[in-house]
């Protein structure tokens, strides 16, 4: 079982990044965090992050045949992407939409997401424990449809 999490733009600014919203946790650190977790869960992890939306869709096509599930924090892509919604149908994936914050509890553009049209379900406002809430959530999701 091979789960992809990909995390788009500005994720690998984390740690210094608004810490009082997003927390002191960096990337590197939720990424041994995950491979942790896989190892636990018994499934293996691919972790990316990339700041441009068409490198997104692309790594969203190339899960196709590798990728059982996906985690994805969009990060801001997530209220505006159309493209990137259309990439998760398209490839017919089951997809955890994540955030660490609590969208609905901050500024209104943040309460809308295209990603959340197609997922499977959403994860946000557990901070960088949503990445293991998430891989729980979809190892467990992949069991049951086998
Ligand atoms: C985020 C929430 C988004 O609204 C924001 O644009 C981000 C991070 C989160 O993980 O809380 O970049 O996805």
């Amino acid at each position: 079982t091979s789960i992809l999490v990909l995390n788009g733009p500005n994720l690998n600014l984390l740690g210094t990044r608004q810490p009082e919203i997003y927390g002191s946790t960096t990337l590197a650190d939720i990424e041994a965090m995950c491979h942790d977790t896989a190892k636990t869960l018994g499934v293996l992890v691919t972790f990316e992050q990339n700041n441009v939306e068409g490198a997104m869709v692309d790594l969203i096509h190339a899960a196709r045949g590798t990728q059982d599930g996906i985690i994805l924090n969009a990060g801001a892509y997530t209220h505006t992407s159309v493209a990137l919604m259309d990439a998760v149908s398209s490839v017919e994936i089951p997809t955890i939409e994540l955030h660490l914050s609590n969208i609905h509890a901050r500024e209104e553009f943040r309460h809308t997401s295209y990603i959340a049209k197609v997922a499977l379900g959403v994860i946000c406002g557990f901070g960088a424990h949503g990445y293991v809430l998430a891989l729980e959530a979809m190892a467990q999701h992949l069991k049951a449809k086998k």
